[in-house]
């Protein structure tokens, strides 16, 4: 299954996301593209993510004849704010220089000569978009224009930020990767903004945000009536609401098993119930 952005790139619907994987990086990459994976989250910043080893995975995945264009890539360009001391751009030049300098060092340790989606991991300010996120946000969409990424995208962006972005930008955010709370209704607000604009939604920690929610006797029911695990039903649940999951997980059974939750379905009245349940 794939979801569709509103500049009609195809985005498969479901991603693994290489944080906090340090040295397994690489091994893991391999098997979940293995397992069925064809999308993958990293980012240039190696406090969190390790961008060369997702590299690496896909340079021994060539050598087993998985195509690079069979795989969509994605990362993200990170502030120094969010860096240690091994930031991969010059910290003292200016922000578009910095964009370009974290853009071409992604595309070094990935291999590729271009990305599936680029994302802004967090606006400089916390409220409203200042002159920092604008400029960046610019070099950005330089790149779209340049063909040098298919499309580009915000994460933890709250939804008034979204509808200015949305708004003011030449070129509208095509995606959006959020931390999901069943506490906030799964990031609703977020959610129905995107879905006005035709971009596309990315929920991370839909498991490790909501663990409340998955020894909920409704969610366990429903695990129990389709033979699945409870992580399988909010993983399916997120995609019937039209969101693009990511999971982390670090066992190819449960890589497996999350793939496998596209097989089943929600009734209406289930979707809606867990929508509504952490409310
Ligand atoms: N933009 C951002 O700022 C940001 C921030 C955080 C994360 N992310 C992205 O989102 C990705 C995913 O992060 P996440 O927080 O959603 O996931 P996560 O915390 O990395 O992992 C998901 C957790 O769920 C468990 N799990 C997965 N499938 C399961 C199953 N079928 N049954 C039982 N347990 C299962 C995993 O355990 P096992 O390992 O035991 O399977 C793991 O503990 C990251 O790797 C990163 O790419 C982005």
């Amino acid at each position: 299954m794939t979801l569709t952005t509103y500049n009609q790139i195809a985005v498969p619907s479901f991603m693994y996301g290489t944080a906090w994987k340090k040295e397994a990086t690489a091994k893991l990459v391999q098997l979940a593209v293995e397992s069925g994976f064809a999308a993958i989250d990293t980012a240039n910043q190696l406090i969190h993510y390790q961008e060369a080893l997702v590299g690496e995975a896909l340079q021994s995945l060539a050598q087993k004849s998985v195509k690079r264009e069979s795989l969509f890539l994605q990362t993200k360009f990170t502030s120094a704010d969010g860096q240690d001391h091994r930031t991969p751009y010059d910290p003292s030049a200016d922000l578009t220089t910095q964009v370009n300098q974290s853009f071409a060092s992604s595309l070094q340790h990935l291999h590729t000569d271009y990305l599936d989606s680029y994302v802004l991991h967090a606006p400089f300010s916390r409220r409203g978009l200042g002159a920092a996120d604008w400029e960046v946000w610019a070099a950005m969409e330089t790149l779209y224009r340049a063909s040098k990424t298919k499309m580009i995208g915000v994460s933890n962006i709250t939804a008034s930020q979204l509808a200015l972005l949305c708004q003011e930008a030449q070129v509208k955010p095509m995606m959006v990767q959020n931390r999901c709370f069943a506490v906030r209704a799964w990031d609703k607000e977020v959610r129905d903004i995107c879905r006005e604009h035709g971009i596309i939604y990315q929920g991370f920690s839909l498991l490790t945000a909501n663990r409340d929610v998955l020894v909920e006797p409704e969610v366990f029911a429903i695990a129990q009536r389709e033979g699945v695990g409870p992580a399988q039903v909010i993983f399916r649940f997120a995609m019937q609401v039209g969101m693009l999951p990511l999971t982390g997980t670090t066992k190819q059974q449960h890589m497996l098993e999350d793939l496998a939750a596209e097989r089943i379905t929600l009734s209406a009245d289930e979707v809606q119930r867990i929508e509504t349940i952490a409310l």
